[in-house]
């Protein structure tokens, strides 16, 4: 199987999401690695309790209702409403993520998965054109694209299972219905996110209408960003739970679009949609507990199993940055990512083995195929054409309380602006998850990623993720809350956070604005963001190493609890983000 993925991996790759699409003022001096500044940035501090998320306001909206007594779940719900206003190309309410909530009193973590589902007309060639061929207009681009949303259920679960029980739900949406009624002032991210997204939001008279301006250009930074629609739809939410999503009118409209832009949902499949509560998956590195997703995100198992084979590593001793550390862990992510294409994908369809990828014994036998003087070619890959797709289009935010209850929260839209397209009426943009699927046996989706038969599209199925939001513990407590977008990426951000604390005793600052690598076996490539020595590169070139200087990425807004109290990172890749506490 896995010869046969890689054969067509070959054949058919075409990377479609852009490295090169980033703002001109970002844009990278060719090749040029630049020494950045990392080593000397100090977290966020407060005595209490910590929100890191990626917009300013959400962050504040959050750190409101823990001073007002709410837990961390009941500032994750407000925060999460909050984004899908401030941050609409990731942030969501027609989208989905996944939740892991730590409650300190039962010493309990739940993972919440609210994941996006196929409708019950999915097939396994849905994606495919006449010629049997993946179509990624089909998956990327039309109503097929879009998994009935989980979002709202998501959040509702999370709110009366785990809240304080001291805010109603419309308390909670409450600031997101008045910035989404009021408008928000357009920011520099803002306006960076919608010129990258204008053609797909160009495509939707009703998404053109909110987000550009009447001669087809993006709104730009000191715009008034109206969404009157939304605004209804969040209000019928706070007045109607999740009944005012699922069924009745905003119902009635979504799947009016997806069916209108060439997609097969029906109200049952609103109406049937269901919240998983799952058993995260664990592990331990060098002592710390290490709590993650389980499937239908590669995320926790894939972050376990290479932090399980770099534990046999000094990493300490090779030193934070150099040569010897990203080797290692680059030959660490190959096999971990040539694992994903095999074996993962939803777990009510298929058998992961996630006993064996967890177990210390397999990342034994993976870590002795490593050798320190060679890097090992994964396979000749043709390079393709870039297309215009941003690469930071999902969103993490974590929160600690002041009573020790944690959440890592991680929900996307899938591409920048999803679909692109807005749900007439009801200010819903949707997504276009279902790309997640393996349209076809070894043909990379969006994000280079291939798969197989483990991850088919099917009926009532999740698409396989990589959104990995993340606790680690140190003797049973809260040490770390993290996470972030990045689709394939996420996994590599979050391992290279958790690594840089554990390995290299890096404040949490630091290990989020460290300069970070991605590998993920095809294509065979080692991507290094700028800040690392032109000399590391070069050793790391004489090993064998393709290594492509470019953004890698991720957006990882972490807290850390220390002696003083939550120390929390906003991650400085992205502007606008904020880590605040009291
Ligand atoms: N859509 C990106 C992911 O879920 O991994």
């Amino acid at each position: 199987m896995r010869s046969a993925l890689l054969a067509l991996a070959a054949l058919s790759f075409t990377p479609s999401i852009s490295m090169a699409q980033v703002p001109a003022h970002q844009a990278i001096p060719a090749n040029q690695p630049i020494i950045s500044d990392w080593a000397r940035q100090q977290p966020a501090l407060a005595p209490h309790a910590m929100v890191a998320t990626q917009d300013a306001t959400a962050t504040r909206i959050g750190v409101d209702i823990l001073k007002r007594g709410g837990n961390a779940v009941d500032a994750a719900v407000a925060v999460g409403y909050a984004l899908a206003v401030t941050l609409p190309r990731a942030g969501n309410v027609g989208g989905g993520g996944f939740m892991l909530v730590h409650l300190k009193s039962q010493n309990k973590t739940i993972a919440i998965d609210y994941r996006e589902t196929a409708p019950a007309s999915a097939t396994k060639d849905m994606f495919l054109d006449a010629k049997g061929d993946a179509d990624p207009k089909k998956s990327r681009d039309s109503g097929l694209a879009v998994g009935v949303p989980g979002t709202v259920a998501g959040l509702t679960l999370a709110l009366e299972k785990y809240g304080s029980g001291k805010f109603k739900l419309a308390e909670l949406i409450g600031p997101a219905i008045a910035l989404a009624e009021n408008g928000i002032i357009v920011d520099e991210d803002l306006a960076d996110s919608l010129p990258l997204a204008r053609n797909r939001l160009a495509a939707w008279p009703s998404s053109a209408k909110i987000f550009l301006k009447p001669d087809g250009a993006p709104l730009v930074r000191g715009d008034r960003l109206v969404q009157a629609d939304l605004a209804r739809t969040l209000s019928t939410i706070a007045a109607k739970g999740v009944k005012g999503f699922y069924e009745g009118p905003v119902a009635e409209k979504i799947v009016a679009a997806v069916n209108g832009a060439g997609g097969n949902m029906s109200l049952t499949d609103l109406a049937t949609y269901k919240v998983f509560e799952r058993e995260p998956v664990r592990g331990t590195y060098r002592g710390f507990e290490i709590v993650s997703m389980p499937p239908p995100s590669s995320g926790g198992i894939h972050i376990i199993q290479i932090l399980n084979m770099l534990e046999g590593y000094k990493l300490s001793e090779m030193g934070a940055q150099s040569a010897d550390t990203l080797h290692v862990m680059t030959e660490a992510m190959k096999p971990a990512y040539a694992d994903r294409s095999e074996y993962l994908g939803d777990p009510g369809f298929v058998q992961v083995p996630v006993k064996q990828l967890l177990s210390k014994k397999y990342a034994e036998a993976r870590r002795a195929e490593i050798s320190m003087e060679k890097a090992r070619p994964a396979r000749d890959v043709k390079p393709g054409n870039l297309a215009p797709y941003e690469s930071d289009q999902t969103t993490h935010y974590s929160i600690i309380d002041a009573d020790g209850n944690a959440v890592a929260n991680t929900y996307t839209l899938n591409f920048s602006y999803g679909l692109g397209l807005v749900a007439e009426g009801t200010g819903v943009l949707l997504n276009n998850e279902l790309d997640d699927f393996a349209a076809k046996a070894g043909v990379p989706n969006g994000f280079g990623l291939i798969g197989g038969d483990a991850n088919a599209p099917g009926p009532g199925k999740r698409p396989l993720s990589s959104m990995s939001p993340t606790i680690v513990m140190k003797d049973g407590q809260v040490y770390l809350v993290t996470g972030s977008p990045g689709g394939s990426r996420i996994i590599t951000t979050v391992l290279q956070v958790i690594s840089n604390i554990i390995d290299h005793g890096m404040n949490v600052q630091e290990a989020v604005s460290a300069p970070r690598i991605h590998h993920q076996w095809l294509p065979d490539e080692l991507r290094t963001e700028r800040g690392f020595s032109i000399d590391t590169i070069r050793i790391l070139e004489s090993r064998g190493h393709k290594v492509v200087i470019a953004p890698v990425s991720g957006s990882a807004q972490t807290i850390m609890m220390t002696p003083r109290g939550p120390a929390g990172a906003a991650d400085t890749r992205q502007r606008g983000t904020l880590a605040s506490g009291y």
